[in-house]
């Protein structure tokens, strides 16, 4: 197994909460990082931010706003350009509930927004980047999910009945789960290996304070950050892939993730909608 400072670790999200204390975390153990970030602003603090505090400057910005799958596609062709390889792929940006008040949004594509953000521009990334995952000769990709799972209705996906933020949410981070699950099986004789995790419990970042769904904060973003690092890089669960996690622990996930017909319907679905 590589030794961290010679590996190659992209974040999505990389700008604020939860992605921002991983890059933290991740660069001053000498990581290689490569932050995807929506705001150029707020990209290049983060960046300095992480130069500062930890003296690694093996760090390379790029932005793109995951509600255009145009714009995942040139971010994923300039990472193919510039990276000879990539070693852990964390998709970790991710857009909350929102205000309860808030009506169905929809991405540039015409998606429900956070099926768009959260999931499919996920989808879209890691199939491209698949090639140069594969030339890390053993590399990781970490789904952050949530423990915030609803069922997805085949017949309502992007919720044009039923609209709640909550759902939408939730159904977003079940997609990356069933993803996961299926993604590993597809995996199963290459050298990468796919897990996914809710990270913890209601960190106060922006997508936990800016909603009127929750009225409290639970965990730390540190602890959050240290169940995706340990997905991410520990050689303790070197050989393990296709797993739910919460925190550091096996968990089970939604009924439906495990119903491998449902798991084809949205790999199909994911297919139509990202050729
Ligand atoms: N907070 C929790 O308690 C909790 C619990 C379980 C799971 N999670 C998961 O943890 C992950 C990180 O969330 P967080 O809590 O750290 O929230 P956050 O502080 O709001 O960070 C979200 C990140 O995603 C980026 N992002 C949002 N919309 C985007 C878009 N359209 N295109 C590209 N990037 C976009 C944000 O960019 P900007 O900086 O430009 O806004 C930011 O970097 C998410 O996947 C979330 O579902 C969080």
């Amino acid at each position: 197994m590589k030794t961290l400072e010679n590996r190659i670790i992209l974040i999505t999200g990389a700008t604020d909460g939860l992605g921002k204390k991983l890059s933290l975390d991740l660069a001053a153990r000498g990581a290689e990082l490569v932050l995807h970030g929506r705001s150029p602003e707020k990209e290049k603090a983060a960046a300095r931010e992480i130069r500062d505090a930890t003296g690694n400057s093996k760090l390379a910005c790029y932005n793109a706003d995951f509600s255009s799958l145009a714009a995942v596609r040139d971010f994923s062709e300039n990472i193919r350009a510039d990276c000879k390889q990539v070693d852990v792929l964390i998709n970790n940006a991710g857009i909350g509930p929102g205000s309860s008040k808030v009506q169905r949004e929809l991405s540039k594509d015409g998606h429900e927004l956070r099926f768009a953000v959260n999931y499919l521009a996920h989808f879209l990334l890691t199939h491209r980047l698949l090639p140069l995952l594969g030339r890390s000769g053993s590399a990781r990709i970490v789904n952050v999910a949530s423990g915030a799972q609803q069922a997805i209705d085949f017949d309502n996906v992007i919720l044009k009945r039923g609209y709640d933020g909550r759902r939408a949410y939730s159904q977003s981070k079940l997609a990356m789960v069933m993803f996961t699950f299926d993604l590993a099986e597809d995996l199963r004789e290459s050298a990468i290996a796919v897990n996914c995790l809710h990270p913890a419990t209601l960190m106060p970042t922006n997508m936990v304070l800016d909603t009127d769904y929750f009225k409290t904060t639970v965990d730390s973003v540190g602890k959050g950050a240290d169940a995706v690092e340990y997905l991410a890089v520990s050689p303790e669960i070197e050989g393990v892939s296709g797993k739910y996690f919460e925190g550091r622990q096996r968990a089970k996930a939604h009924a439906q993730a495990y119903d491998s017909q449902a798991r084809q319907k949205l790999r199909t679905l994911s297919n139509q909608l990202t050729e």
